[in-house]
């Protein structure tokens, strides 16, 4: 794995947004795939803007996104559906009819899966994918487990993620509690992966990244298996609180 230690989250920010830019030089059409949460606002920001500027055009690329509540309204502003239109899709020139988003809508959870799935391969796969990571080592919504799921699947979200999550929720109780995900299977069939990690709460999941064990509680470790993944990060998530971590 390739690692770019940033000095703050606008430099991830950018890093992150040049490669998806490189990605487009190369391939105008590329499949796109996108991840929500905090940690990307930035770098969608990044990209909007240099939309804006002339320096990147979407008009042929075709996104999937990683995961989505299950069930939601895509109109719901929770939905992440919602938010790639807010922080992305509205402000660039896509073609919001090559945008996917899992169908948290669906009243056939599992066709919606095998659906999203298939949709992906006829695609040609996923040319470039964005990742975030939980605190708990989870990649779009594959939770630690002694199992994990291959491809695209609904999934029961763990406390620890519902808690993470409430805080874009009224209340606790208003977080869905599963989602739709594309399986470890799914993302390390990218062709090319960038993981952006920022924070000190994210130290210890990325710590196992470092490292060379491949843990069924740690998710983002089975990345270690593909062969190009680059790691965006800032110190506080690379040395954690003290600094004194080895590296
Ligand atoms: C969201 C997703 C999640 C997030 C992760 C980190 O599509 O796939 O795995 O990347 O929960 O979320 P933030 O960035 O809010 O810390």
């Amino acid at each position: 794995m390739k690692t770019i230690l940033c000095d703050s989250y606008e430099e991830m920010s950018k890093a992150g947004a040049l490669i998806i830019a490189d990605q487009l030089k190369a391939k105008p059409d590329s499949v796109l795939g996108f991840a929500t949460g905090s940690t990307p606002v930035g770098m969608y920001t990044e990209l909007a803007k240099m939309n804006k500027n002339g320096e990147m055009d979407f008009s042929k690329v075709t996104t999937f996104n990683l995961d989505e509540y299950y069930p939601i309204d895509p109109k719901n502003q929770q939905s992440y559906r919602y938010f790639m239109n807010e922080n992305l899709f509205n402000k660039i020139n896509i073609d919001i009819s090559k945008t996917f988003v899992p169908e948290g809508y669906s009243s056939d959870s599992t066709a919606a899966c095998k659906k999203y799935e298939k949709m992906i391969k006829d695609a040609g796969g996923i040319d470039l994918q964005v990742l975030g990571i939980g605190v708990n080592g989870h990649i779009g919504f594959n939770e630690p487990a002694k199992n994990l799921k291959a491809s695209t699947h609904v999934t029961d979200l763990t406390e620890s993620t519902i808690e993470a999550n409430s805080r874009f929720f009224a209340s606790r109780e208003d977080v869905p509690r599963q989602a739709i995900t594309m399986g470890i299977g799914t993302i390390l069939k990218s062709k090319k992966i960038i993981l952006l990690i920022t924070g000190e709460n994210k130290s210890k999941a990325l710590n196992d990244l470092l490292g060379d064990d491949i843990i069924t509680d740690n998710p983002a470790t089975f990345l270690k298996v593909h062969n190009d993944v680059t790691l965006i990060c800032d110190k506080e998530a690379y040395y954690g609180r003290d600094n004194t971590q080895e590296r």
